[in-house]
């Protein structure tokens, strides 16, 4: 990776510990999650609004958001489906930057989320006023940031990406000689540097999840399953992504689990993504990658723990009493919002070449 000379030294110890300290959700018994799914799909109804959920969100937000017409994506397809959704309130089951770009995208609506506390550790890396000074330090530089940021650093950002196109932008930024300043997932951005020989200067951040999978023990699964296919999020070390068949977002991880003909895949993202994938192809088999081993945390078994604080219980509550709304600075929101419809549109013409 290059040099970082001038950049802010980031405590990723204290936001691994912040990560490690979540509680795991608690279970509901059977009726009791009939009871709250029941009410949720009623108030959803009553206040024109529609669920967005992440893959990694519990099963169940999953399935009710698909059974209620909401939709289940990744971070990109859940800002597009939100901009394009006729629906008034949009209810993010995701992580606080998913929330912030549906209100960035759609200042108009009403946002809420089932916590406001669900966090991500791309997001914490990288606070806006020691990014800013830095981006002012390489006026040179395109500013290129993952999605994963708070509002104020979309705000400083010439472009917002996803994983899903952060190459793509890499190879078109890098094709017009641009120097590229990426922020906050050093993995990720390492990984993209490399596939495309940009010039790119890393900013330190990166994902408590990801950063958790185990090279060697990886090595020796797939010793033991030689014709599995390896399916890896680019956030996670390099030493994982060389083991890996196929490197994706998380929407193209499933693809390949449903679009391949390998029958069996070790999978090295977070283990929410399993429940799309064992629907989309039920007969194959799924690994999880080995991280960080035995724990009582979220992160220990590949999950991430505040993906997992939104609940049926914290999303009814949110409904009935109209909590957890997601508020950004107006000015803030229109100038995050310009990077954020540049990352919209190059998605759009991807598609159609
Ligand atoms: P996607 O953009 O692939 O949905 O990933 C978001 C994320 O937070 C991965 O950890
Ligand atoms: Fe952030 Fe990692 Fe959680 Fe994704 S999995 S939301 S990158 S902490």
């Amino acid at each position: 990776m290059n040099a970082i000379a001038d950049i802010p030294i980031i405590d990723l110890d204290a936001i691994r510990s912040r990560a490690d300290a979540v509680p795991c959700p608690i279970q509901v018994s059977a009726s009791e999650r009939e009871d709250l799914i029941r009410h949720i799909k009623a108030l959803l109804k009553a206040q024109n609004a529609v669920l967005v959920a992440h893959y990694y969100t519990d099963a169940d937000l999953q399935i009710l958001a698909e059974e209620t017409g909401g939709f289940v994506s990744d971070s990109l397809d859940m800002a597009r489906f939100g901009s394009e959704h006729p629906a008034t309130t949009l209810v993010v089951a995701g992580v606080r930057f998913m929330g912030e770009t549906a209100k960035i995208l759609n200042p108009e609506k009403r946002i809420l989320m089932p916590t406001l506390e669900a966090e991500c550790s791309l997001d914490l890396s990288c606070p806006a006023d020691e990014f800013i000074s830095y981006c002012d330090a390489h006026p040179e530089r395109t500013v290129v940031v993952y999605a994963n940021t708070s509002a104020a650093v979309k705000a400083r950002a010439d472009w917002v990406v996803t994983s899903s196109i952060a190459v793509d932008l890499a190879k078109h930024l890098a094709a017009t000689g641009e120097k590229i300043l990426w922020a906050p997932d050093r993995y990720l951005g390492d990984y993209i540097q490399r596939l495309t020989g940009a010039d790119m200067l890393l900013w330190p951040g990166s994902c408590v999840v990801h950063e958790r999978f185990k090279a060697k023990e990886l090595a020796m699964l797939r010793q033991q399953h030689k014709t599995a296919m390896v399916l890896v999020h680019p956030e996670s070390p390099p030493e994982i992504i060389a083991q890996a068949d196929l490197v994706g977002s998380t929407t193209q991880l499933i693809k390949a689990v449903q679009d391949t003909d390998a029958r069996e895949f070790i999978v090295a993202t977070d283990m929410g993504i399993f429940h799309k994938m064992k629907q989309a192809a039920p007969e194959k088999i799924l690994l999880e990658a080995p991280n960080a081993g035995i724990g009582a945390t979220c992160t220990s078994c590949a999950h991430c723990p505040w993906m997992a604080m939104n609940t049926l219980q914290n999303l009814l509550e949110t409904l009935e009493k109209g909590i957890n709304e997601i508020h950004v600075d107006p000015e803030t929101g229109r100038q995050a919002a310009i990077p954020v419809r540049r990352m919209l549109d190059f998605a759009a013409k991807r598609r159609h070449t």
